[in-house]
């Protein structure tokens, strides 16, 4: 009981701040069919290895048209003579690492500062501080892992919050509505990251959202505490002159503050996008509505109908960062920081966790991609998203490994003021 009460509580919290956390929150805020965070990293990071060993010459029975790869999947091709145990110890650092990554990712979400920070999260037209937020990230990550004697907890840290960030981009700003195919290449790289609407101009109109008033079920009840739940859905809801000249703008929210702490109100003397769902009270406020693509279900995501769009172009732009990373770091500090060849001491300390059958908080192994892009991608992610719904619809119950109560105990230590 004690359990479903934390996890409930950690729902209560996580639900409403950019895609979904984990599968496993998605369930109690019903939005079972939504690539989470988590997917999203972990698909991408498949993408990346599977182009790394390629590059790398190391593997060489790669089909790239009509296969899903796991990451054991791509280590068995790349060493075909490894024995079952072999290949599950040797593989076990990078899992640990893409596991902090999932964690740390996840909790920008829940962390009392970062959760309402735009900065964070791409919302209320933040874009050149969130962009700043990712290039001050990304240049501690860099000089961390070029150190070579500075241990990589905190690069790795760092990548997972950052990765979060540019994952917003895709479901909190218009990016998508505005029509664009590939991924904005300049966050996290330039603080201009392209037009902006300006501040004094309307982004958002109240035409094309619809009001809707429904019940709660008992989980919305504990976990929402907002019944009825009022929200709307929202189509072309942004003015047409924001779309035609090709501008920026992203959902105003409750209760954000700026990098110094400072209230940041949605404004009300001209008409500004919000985030919108049930949770978000400036969505009342005109323009009424909002845009965020989080999740399948209008109750979290006016834009609701744009959410694997939004996913895909997440994916996309995280495969990106990676292979972006790689370059600037070079193949072998790209492999330490990532430990897919680990050293002895990493191989030790898979050794003990193994023997303590220590499980995984947020990673899964079963999370596969090929490295074909475009339609095929939005395709899988959907089956994917659909496959996964009926395994994850007892996640909440007590006798599921899904979530342990490390993962909602975890209280994240701020050594750096993001
Ligand atoms: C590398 O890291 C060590 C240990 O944290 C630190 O003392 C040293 O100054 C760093 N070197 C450079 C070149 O930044
Ligand atoms: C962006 O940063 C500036 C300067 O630090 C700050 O004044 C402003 O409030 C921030 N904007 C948002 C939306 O966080």
């Amino acid at each position: 009981m004690f359990r479903i009460s934390v996890i409930l509580f950690i729902l209560s919290l996580a639900i409403s701040n950019g895609f979904i956390p984990h599968p496993s929150i998605r369930v109690g805020g019903q939005a079972g069919g939504s690539i989470t965070h988590t997917e999203i990293t972990q698909i991408a990071f498949v993408r990346t290895l599977a182009r790394y060993l390629l590059e790398t010459k190391a593997l060489q029975k790669y089909e790239v048209e009509n296969q899903e790869y796991t990451i054991d999947d791509l280590y068995a091709l790349t060493y075909p003579d490894w024995s079952k145990e072999k290949l599950h110890l040797q593989t076990y650092p990078l899992k640990s690492v893409l596991d902090t990554l999932l964690v740390e990712n996840a909790m920008v979400d829940i962390d009392q500062w970062t959760k309402k920070l735009p900065a964070a999260h791409f919302d209320s037209e933040a874009f050149s501080n969130a962009s700043r937020r990712m290039i001050k990230m990304r240049r501690i990550i860099i000089d961390d892992v070029k150190n070579g004697t500075k241990d990589l907890i905190q690069a790795r840290q760092l990548l997972g919050q950052l990765l979060h960030t540019l994952q917003d981009f895709y479901s909190h700003s218009n990016w998508v509505e505005l029509g664009k195919k590939t991924v904005n290449e300049r966050l996290g790289i330039y603080e201009d990251i392209g037009p902006v609407a300006s501040p004094n101009q309307p982004t958002c109109t109240s035409h094309g959202c619809v009001a809707k008033k429904v019940k709660c079920s008992f989980l919305q009840k504990v976990t929402l505490n907002k019944c009825p739940l009022k929200y709307y859905e929202c189509k072309d809801n942004i003015r047409p002159e924001i779309l035609k000249k090709g501008l920026l703008t992203s959902g105003y929210s409750v209760n954000q503050h700026n990098e110094d702490n400072e209230p940041i109100f949605k404004p009300t003397n001209v008409e500004k996008c919000s985030h919108g769902s049930v949770l978000d009270t400036s969505s009342h406020l005109p323009a009424i509505g909002g845009i965020n693509k989080d999740t399948i279900i209008s109750i979290y995501s006016p834009h609701f109908d744009l959410h694997f769009e939004a996913a895909t172009m997440a994916v996309l732009a995280t495969e990106r960062y990676f292979n972006d990373l790689r370059k600037d770091l070079g193949d072998d500090d790209f492999d330490r920081l990532f430990a897919l060849h680990p050293t002895e001491n990493e191989m030790n300390a898979a050794s003990k966790a193994v023997a303590r059958m220590r499980k995984f908080r947020f990673f899964t192994s079963s999370i596969s991609s090929g490295i074909s892009m475009g339609k095929r991608l939005v395709n899988n992610i959907r089956q994917m998203a659909k496959k996964r719904l009926n395994k994850l619809r007892w996640a909440l119950f007590p006798n599921s490994n899904d979530l342990t109560i490390e993962d909602v105990s975890f209280r994240r230590r701020r050594s750096l003021n993001f």
